[in-house]
């Protein structure tokens, strides 16, 4: 936050705006300060997270997906895993939350500048890539093309319809969607996201790719990106550890000598490579 409490482990109030059910167990979650001068003066950058409490429950960890470029509210969307996300899953627009935000890194967006952006993301791994994507649409201009490869494992698991559809529709996008098996009525790709990566083979020229998604989708998409000569420093990826206090001091979220709460969890492969438990 721009404006740190004394106490840092302390959360903002915030109220639930607007529920979205993305997917059967994805839900995103519009979320606004209680304090309106709070609210309007909030900053962060594209890929830095957030600590969501549910009262009486606990925190957990979740990017904040909505870009910097658009402050009217701030969208988490929440995977359905345990004892938070299914608290979480259970509120209705108008209830309390706590906020600790913004936390962690973010991508290097300044330095990809006049790029070619490769995105690749599986299922949930859209969150982190679509705070960037909005942020690059809306300095559409200081990119160079943009292509988006997305994947599910159904059509019913895919997340921000109404943001893929958008995408699809623009000609200075373009959107490649894929499932792993056939189903009714789809009209994209049938493939594994990183198969559909080499067989689409995008330039590494001039270009960044930036991945999220599941473990397994990760390690073949890297192996893909290689093959299709991307060097480690032209790959992004953001680490996902269990995170307690978010700002360094706990121990809990260290790789080697580094905190993904402080130092992550934006990462280049160049740097994962120097902690090699993590790939
Ligand atoms: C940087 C970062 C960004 C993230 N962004 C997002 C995001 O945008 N959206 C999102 O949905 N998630 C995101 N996550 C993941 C999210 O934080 C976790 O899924 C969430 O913390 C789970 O919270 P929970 O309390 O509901 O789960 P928990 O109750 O902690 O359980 C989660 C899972 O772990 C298992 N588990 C719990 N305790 C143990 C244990 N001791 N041993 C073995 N298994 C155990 C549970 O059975 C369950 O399957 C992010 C994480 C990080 C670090
Ligand atoms: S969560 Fe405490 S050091 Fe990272």
């Amino acid at each position: 936050m721009t404006e740190h409490h004394s106490n840092p482990y302390l959360p903002e109030l915030a109220t639930v705006t607007r529920v979205i059910e993305e997917t059967p167990n994805i839900k995103s979650f519009q979320v606004v300060l209680n304090d309106p001068a709070k609210m309007k003066k909030f900053f962060f950058e594209p890929g830095q997270v957030g600590q969501v409490s549910v009262f009486g429950v606990g925190e957990s960890t979740f990017v904040i997906n909505s870009p910097p470029t658009r402050m009217d509210f701030l969208q988490f969307s929440v995977m359905k895993a345990g004892e938070v996300t299914a608290a979480l899953h259970e509120l209705a627009e108008g209830e309390q939350i706590g906020v600790r935000a913004p936390l962690g890194n973010w991508f290097p967006y300044k330095s990809m500048k006049g790029k070619n952006i490769l995105f690749v993301g599986g299922g949930i791994g859209l969150a982190p890539l679509r705070t960037l994507i909005l942020f690059m649409l809306d300095n559409r201009s200081d990119y160079a093309d943009i292509t988006i490869l997305y994947g599910a494992r159904t059509s019913l698991d895919l997340c921000y319809k109404q943001d893929l559809k958008e995408w699809a529709a623009r000609s200075d996008v373009k959107l490649i969607q894929t499932i792993d098996a056939e189903y009714p009525g789809w009209t994209g790709k049938i493939g594994m996201v990183p198969n559909v990566l080499k067989e689409i083979a995008p330039s590494a020229e001039n270009a960044v790719a930036v991945t999220c998604g599941p473990p397994i989708m990760i390690k073949f998409t890297l192996q893909a990106l290689s093959q299709l000569k991307f060097t480690d420093d032209q790959i992004l990826t953001t680490l996902e550890k269990r995170m307690k206090c978010g700002i360094g001091i706990c121990g809990r979220c260290n790789i080697g000598d580094k905190y993904v709460c402080k130092d992550g969890p934006v990462f280049s492969l160049a740097q994962l490579k120097d902690i090699p438990s993590e790939l």
